[in-house]
């Protein structure tokens, strides 16, 4: 039998440190307000000219050196993002001719915030059926470029960053099981306004910006990680008290907070990095995995639930023996 299973992580963050007080100066919004009702301290803005190939490209590199393997033996990139650098190639090719490998499949995945829970469910599927054997799995995002900074409700949430993991063919048991889900109805609560076949809203500039019903995204995205962690509890019949470590989607503290209390888990067994990195989309679950392996808290053979919920929405989440 092959599984795949996670041989290294890496992530990168951009220089640029923007704090909730430097916010402050540019809309109506208070260093008190951002933290009390996301968790957020501060986050990363990537640098004039800075793409989310640019940045993906460092945290590739960290996770191959992590993984001891070469860039050569990348047979596959399954790259999650909503902020690509061009229309095509997509992000993944792009990524291929940086890094040096070629000839293996190498693709973009849609799926906003679940974009690496995605990504990684896809390169899991790959390598178990024999189709690759290592695979490369993505998450990048500059959302500041889609960020309208004269909306405080969005704009203080949202920032640039990127995380991989390389995921490769083994004998012993990583990625237990992946959940996806998404449902269209609700597209309206969080969207991006323009894209190239709808074009853009008049005086735009043919700029594109998140959008978002704040309170209605927060109720929906509780209740759907609530059912997802359930599920990734059915189908591997485990108790609650198995998981050994939380690593979620860093969209907001209070969210973190209740998929810990469903799981009768304590905060100290989560990883969490959203008060300095705010919310990186699909980088996010990426980039705190790599920090809880990075800073020793999570060790091999440890049982991880990785989730996150995103615009569609989709959502989804993975289960994975370190
Ligand atoms: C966005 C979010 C932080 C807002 O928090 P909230 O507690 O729901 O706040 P509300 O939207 O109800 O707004 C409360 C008040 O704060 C105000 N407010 C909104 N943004 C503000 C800001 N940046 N600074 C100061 N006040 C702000 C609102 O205008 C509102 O004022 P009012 O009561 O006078 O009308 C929260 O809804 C959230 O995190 N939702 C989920 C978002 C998310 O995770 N999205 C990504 C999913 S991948």
């Amino acid at each position: 039998m092959t599984y795949s299973r996670i041989l290294g992580t890496g992530s990168y963050l951009p220089a640029r440190v923007v704090h909730n007080t430097e916010l402050e100066e540019v809309m109506e919004t208070s260093d008190s307000w951002i933290r009390e009702r996301t968790g957020i301290v501060s986050r990363h803005y990537a640098a004039d000219g800075e793409t989310t190939v640019d940045m993906a490209e460092v945290a590739a590199k960290r996770a191959i050196e992590a993984a001891g393997i070469s860039a050569a033996d990348i047979d596959l990139i399954v790259f999650a993002t909503a902020t690509p650098d061009l229309v095509f190639p997509n992000a993944g090719v792009m990524l291929q001719a940086r890094l040096g490998c070629r000839g293996g499949p190498a693709f973009s995945v849609e799926a906003a915030c679940s974009g690496f829970i995605y990504a990684l469910s896809i390169a899991d599927k790959f390598v178990r059926s024999g189709e690759a054997k290592h695979a490369l799995v993505v998450g990048s995002e500059t959302l500041t470029r889609i960020t309208d900074f004269t909306d405080r409700t969005t704009a203080i949430l949202f920032a640039d960053g990127a995380g991989a993991v390389v995921l490769s063919a083994s004998q012993q048991p990583g990625v237990l099981s992946t959940h996806l889900h998404s449902d269209g109805h609700y597209q309206d609560l969080l969207y991006c306004t323009g894209g190239v076949s709808k074009g853009y809203e008049p005086g735009t500039g043919n700029r594109a910006f998140i959008r978002m019903a704040g309170r209605e995204v927060f109720k929906v995205a509780v209740t759907m990680l609530g059912n997802v962690v359930d599920e990734v509890l059915a189908a591997n019949n485990l108790q609650k008290s198995d998981i050994k470590w939380l690593v979620p989607h860093q969209a907001n503290i209070r969210i973190i907070q209740a998929v810990a209390k469903k799981l009768d888990m304590s905060l100290d067994n989560v990883i969490i990095t959203v008060q300095e990195q705010g919310n990186t989309s699909a980088a996010s679950v990426p980039l705190a995995l790599d920090t809880g392996i990075r800073d020793g808290r999570i060790k091999p053979g440890d049982l991880v639930l990785l989730e996150a919920f995103g615009g569609g929405f989709t959502w989804g989440a993975s289960l994975v023996r370190m």
